[in-house]
């Protein structure tokens, strides 16, 4: 009896693990994209480092003006859809689940936002949407790409 149960466990735990590890793969949109495509995500994902870090110099400078182009850079970093072909386009539209589509505008919308609190002088405003952003980068990671990301796996987004 007791050896029963203790397959019973094992034979669920093994299944609450593989399902864990299959999630992983679900949350890893990386992975499933040709390796191309990829690349342009990673260029799009580095050009936008390179734009949150001038921007945060930036605002702790007050400097408004410079704010401006990189959220604007940042809301128009189409790199993707400026280097895709009609058929890698079908592709992505066929391995983005809708809820990493979602993140992705709501994201480029905060960008757009930030452009805007800057052509407004609003300091306040710009830091509010700078965290924003990085709860965004943060909680797409976590959903979308935990192969690249493991150690956000248990982080809390405050979602
Ligand atoms: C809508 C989803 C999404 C948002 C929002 C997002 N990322 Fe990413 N990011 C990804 C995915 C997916 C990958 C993993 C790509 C892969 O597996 O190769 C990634 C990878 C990266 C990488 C690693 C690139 C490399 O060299 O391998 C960096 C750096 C990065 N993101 C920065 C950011 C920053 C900074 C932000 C926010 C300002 C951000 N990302 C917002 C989806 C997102």
């Amino acid at each position: 009896m007791i050896k029963k149960m203790v397959m019973l466990c094992i034979v669920l735990m093994t299944g609450v693990l593989q399902a864990e590890s299959e999630n992983d793969q679900v949350n890893a949109i990386g992975s499933q994209l040709p390796n191309h495509i990829r690349s342009l995500l990673i260029e799009e994902m580095q050009a936008i480092t390179t734009s949150m870090d001038v921007i945060f110099r930036a605002i702790i400078a007050g400097e408004h003006d410079q704010v401006v182009p990189q959220a604007q850079a940042i809301h128009d970093s189409f790199i993707m859809a400026q280097k895709m072909t009609e058929a890698d386009r079908k592709i992505l539209e066929e391995t983005l689940p809708e809820a990493f589509i979602k993140r992705d505008q709501a994201f480029h919308h905060l960008s757009a936002e930030l452009a805007e609190a800057a052509r407004n002088e609003d300091q306040a405003k710009q830091i509010k949407l700078y965290q924003d952003m990085q709860n965004a980068c943060i909680a797409c990671h976590q959903n979308h790409a935990l192969d690249r990301f493991p150690n956000l796996k248990n982080v809390s987004t405050g979602e």
